[in-house]
């Protein structure tokens, strides 16, 4: 146990042994959007969150996305000063849930409801990285961009929502448009 660790642990006592089984499945549902009432940064405040963060990538994900389509994704949190990492993502395309996520990872699993994936339990940072797989199925019809939005702590690994980095990224990504059939004319105006 680091020194911060025990400080933590004596200033809470306590309140800190009922909390450090309060998420024992992962973070909170919808807490990976900055947005929400309760997101992650709500609850890890000590440290300054970072936007938009170049530290959290998503690969697999084309330039367009095509409807009903499957896509193996990772998430990454890269270069931190973490000894342990959380993530949680969630898909969403005018504020409505956006398609299915799957679990091709051990320790992530998606929501029953909704496109949305989260750790189930934290993961060692080796070489500087963390790694989670995925799948996610774009919804069978997508009229208009898909907004995804992945939060990850950089965490020190006391069990506690102390002293933790959370970082924040959207990425978005337009459908491909299918050729349009040939109806009739729009009316010039
Ligand atoms: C409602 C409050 C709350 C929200 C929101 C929340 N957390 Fe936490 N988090 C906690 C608490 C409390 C703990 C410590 C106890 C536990 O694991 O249940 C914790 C622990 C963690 C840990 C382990 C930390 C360590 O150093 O051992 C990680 C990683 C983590 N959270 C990631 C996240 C991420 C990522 C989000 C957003 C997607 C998030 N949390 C949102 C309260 C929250």
């Amino acid at each position: 146990m680091t020194p911060r660790a025990l400080l933590v642990g004596a200033a809470f006592g306590a309140g800190l042994a009922s909390l450090a089984w309060a998420y024992p499945e992962g973070s909170p549902w919808g807490a990976a959007d900055p947005a929400a009432d309760e997101h992650c940064a709500s609850c890890h405040w000590e440290r300054q969150p970072v936007m938009a963060s170049r530290a959290l990538d998503l690969d697999g994900l084309p330039k367009r996305v095509t409807a009903g389509q499957e896509y193996v994704l990772t998430v990454t949190l890269t270069g931190t000063d973490a000894a342990v990492s959380g993530f949680q993502l969630i898909a969403s395309a005018e504020g409505q849930p956006a398609g299915r996520f799957k679990s091709a990872d051990r320790d992530v699993e998606s929501a029953a409801i909704g496109a949305q994936i989260r750790s189930t339990a934290t993961r060692p940072t080796t070489g500087d990285m963390a790694r989670w797989r995925l799948v996610w199925r774009a919804p069978a019809k997508l009229d208009g961009p898909v907004t995804f939005h992945a939060a990850a702590s950089a965490a020190n690994d006391d069990g506690s929502p102390f002293g933790d980095q959370i970082h924040y990224r959207e990425f978005m990504r337009e459908p491909l448009q299918r050729p349009k059939k040939k109806g009739p004319l729009a009316p010039k105006d």
